[in-house]
């Protein structure tokens, strides 16, 4: 598939997904949504790749959201399909890939971009950067899954005001937060983001799939996530990479995972 607002580069295991609208600060329309879906499924489904990074164009903002402009003028209906679709096709289909996500923050990440930054595995923002979900100004709610997880990542109170305010907080108190794991300059933040990738690529990418696994069960209703670990960490007993880890170990060399 061919993007018209998406940028793919891949090098080193690491694929890099930039959203590419930058005269409308990356807001996420339709078709991106959709070219979204199709880069992750892409580089998830690609055996080289061990992590995946998602960043905005230009140095202005990550994603300042939905795309206002084309929901305006939605019916009820239309507000709901608009919502299950996204979080369907983006949303937890990035939360759940086996491949490690991480945001690269570098500006505004508001209502859908924060969604998104949230989405993904973990976040890493430049010192420009401004996160909130405004969708109350608006007179409608996070859609795509903030009401959900920015309680999880840092707490209910904070969220409630977040939300209630429709109010932009900075990178430092992202951080202080939780939100955000590191802040740095928006020239460090894609090396910073390449050298902790470069730590993940180090490790079982089967093993990492299977941890992804068993701590997204933690936030899952009706899901017994200790039940999900002990399953998981079976699991790895028959992998070659959990042969090959230990195997090297004891013979006090670097691990060579071939990723089955
Ligand atoms: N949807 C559609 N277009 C958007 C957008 C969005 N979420 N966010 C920004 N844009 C567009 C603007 O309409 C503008 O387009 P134009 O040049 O054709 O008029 C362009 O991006 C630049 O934005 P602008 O508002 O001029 O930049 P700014 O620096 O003055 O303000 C923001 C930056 C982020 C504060 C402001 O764009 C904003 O509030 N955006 C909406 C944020 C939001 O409510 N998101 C949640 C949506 S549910």
């Amino acid at each position: 598939m061919s993007y018209n607002n998406v940028l793919f580069e891949s090098h080193n295991g690491i694929t890099t997904i930039t959203i590419n609208r930058p005269k409308k600060l990356n807001a996420l329309n339709k078709e991106t949504i959709n070219e979204l879906h199709d880069a992750f499924d892409t580089a998830d489904r690609d055996k080289n790749t061990k992590v995946i990074i998602v960043t905005g164009s230009g140095e202005k903002a990550f994603v300042a959201g939905a795309d206002i402009s084309e929901f305006a003028n939605f019916s009820v209906e239309e507000g709901k399909k608009l919502a299950a679709n996204g979080q369907k096709i983006l949303f937890d289909f990035v939360e759940n890939l086996s491949t490690p996500v991480i945001a690269a923050v570098n500006g505004f990440a508001l209502g859908g971009g924060l969604e998104l930054a949230m989405a993904c595995h973990f976040r890493i923002a430049s010192d420009n950067a401004k996160l909130g979900l405004p969708e109350v100004s608006l007179g409608v709610i996070p859609g795509y899954g903030g009401t959900q997880r920015l309680p999880q990542l840092i707490g209910k109170g904070r969220a409630m005001e977040m939300i209630m305010t429709a109010g932009m907080i900075d990178a430092n108190k992202a951080l202080n937060y939780g939100l955000v794991n590191h802040v740095t300059s928006l020239e460090e933040l894609l090396p910073l983001c390449e050298k902790i990738a470069l730590k993940i690529l180090n490790n079982s990418s089967v093993a990492i799939g299977a941890a992804v696994h068993a701590i997204n069960a933690n936030f899952k209703d009706g899901v017994n996530g200790f039940e999900v670990e002990v399953n998981e960490f079976g699991k790895c007993f028959g992998t070659e990479d959990f042969t090959e880890g230990t195997t090297a170990f004891l013979e006090k060399r670097k691990a060579d995972f071939p990723g089955n």
